[in-house]
């Protein structure tokens, strides 16, 4: 089979390592890549977020199957299009994209279907937004609709704090149209655990669950991230909140695509706080997070073609996901700087002497004269397998100093239970 990937960070290449263990993956392509991603695929020079011309490329290499990986461009309608000219592809249409490109849609969505999620009000009006203030306590979060790179979510310590949020997204547009709407909503106390799920249209099938780190420094300090580091699975994850996610989550989740005529092919990443036996849905996703993936997708055992074809052709069962009792613990390392400005273009050496029993997934990497040198906040994503959390964990950290480039940034408490 011709796969093409569409993405550029650690989760696209993740996603192009495990398929590449497959036999059935004769030629593996991905539009636009990054230089580990390079060794192993062939680059194809066009951005995700080129739709017209991802389709058109794909169309005249006859391409089996299509992996979107981030979510622009599913938000932008690519499975849409490429299944129109009758190319398979493995991701939500457009129709269910929204349930990550609009939060106000997706929490209706959770209230309409009766899934667990926190108190929320939503607003077109910043007059309205402010007078809604008075029925909420602090903190309180406020979230712009629409996509924002993750940074569409600010979570308000005081009142005017939160006013302040809202005159900046509504009124002055910190977030451009995505801001346009926004949602207020209670502040959930917990803790959060990533549910990736795969979905073939008519079940919902849960993957090993995750733990992402989203602050910046150690300790849970810093402004918000993409994802600092990872772990799976998630001891929080028992059996007994398990029960309770499918019955309260998942099952209505579903019940929802059923009702709302959503055919959703893809990953559903449901993000969750969890206090004792109960979760709540913080938000959906409709895609594999990043991290998250470079901790799953290494401990999967099945064939992720397979899979994804199951979900495609709408006849996948949890039987078909066989996972390795190992854990897995990933770190990002990142530019200094990172979340706010950081600068690019760094050479990274040492790349070659790290052990054989980890993986260093690339992000923002490109090759630059022949050298591989840094072209994103997060650069790296360094994974390893461990027979208990603390091996796997050990594992990455002796590896970590192996690794230089200017500016490297890094948790160094990821995973420390
Ligand atoms: P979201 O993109 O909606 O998942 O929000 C990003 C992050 O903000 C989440 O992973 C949480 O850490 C935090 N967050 C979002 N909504 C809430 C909430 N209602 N209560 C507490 N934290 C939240
Ligand atoms: N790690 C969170 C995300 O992918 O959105």
């Amino acid at each position: 089979m011709k796969i093409l990937v569409v993405g550029s960070g650690a989760r696209e290449h993740t996603i192009c390592w495990k398929l590449k263990q497959s036999r059935k993956v004769s030629k593996l392509y991905c539009a636009p890549g990054n230089a580990g991603i390079g060794q192993i695929a062939e680059i194809v020079h066009i951005k995700a977020d080129n739709l017209v011309e991802i389709t058109e490329f794909s169309a005249e290499n006859k391409i089996d199957l299509v992996v979107v990986g981030p979510e622009g461009p599913l938000v932008g309608g690519l499975v849409d299009m490429l299944k129109e000219k009758g190319i398979r592809a493995f991701g939500p249409v457009k129709k269910g994209a929204r349930l990550e490109g609009s939060k106000s849609y997706s929490k209706d969505f959770m209230q309409k279907y009766n899934i667990p999620t926190a108190r929320y009000e939503v607003f077109t009006d910043s007059a309205k937004a402010l007078e809604s203030l008075k029925d909420f306590e602090v903190p309180v979060v406020v979230k712009a609709d629409g996509l924002a790179a993750g940074k569409g979510v600010l979570i308000c310590e005081t009142k005017e704090d939160a006013k302040e949020a809202i005159k900046s997204i509504i009124d002055q547009k910190q977030f451009g149209e995505a801001g346009d709407t926004v949602v207020i909503e209670e502040f959930l106390d917990g803790t959060e655990t990533s549910l990736l799920c795969f979905v073939d249209g008519k079940s919902i099938v849960p993957m090993e669950s995750a733990r992402d780190y989203k602050k910046a420094y150690d300790g849970d300090m810093g402004l918000n991230t993409g994802g600092m580091g990872n772990f799976s699975p998630n001891p929080i994850y028992t059996q007994k909140l398990n029960a309770y996610i499918e019955e309260n989550i998942i099952a209505r989740t579903l019940n929802g695509f059923k009702e709302e005529g959503i055919d959703f092919c893809g990953v559903l990443f449901i993000g969750l706080m969890i206090k004792g036996d109960q979760a709540k849905v913080l938000e959906y996703n409709t895609r594999f997070g990043d991290p998250e993936t470079e901790s799953v997708l290494p401990r999967l055992e099945s064939d992720l073609v397979d899979i994804m074809e199951k979900c495609i052709d709408g006849n996948l069962s949890s039987d078909d996901l066989k996972w390795k009792e190992e854990k897995s613990v990933t770190v990002i390392i990142a530019s200094g700087g990172y979340p706010e400005e950081y600068k690019k273009g760094f050479e990274i050496t040492g790349l070659d002497q790290v052990d054989e029993d980890i993986v260093v997934f690339h992000g923002g990497t490109t090759l630059k004269d022949g050298k591989v040198v840094t072209d994103g906040g997060r650069v790296l994503a360094v994974s390893a397998l461990g027979n208990t959390l603390e091996e796997a964990r050990e594992r990455v950290y002796k590896n970590i100093p192996k690794i230089h480039f200017s500016n490297m940034q890094y948790r160094t408490d990821i995973a420390k239970l």
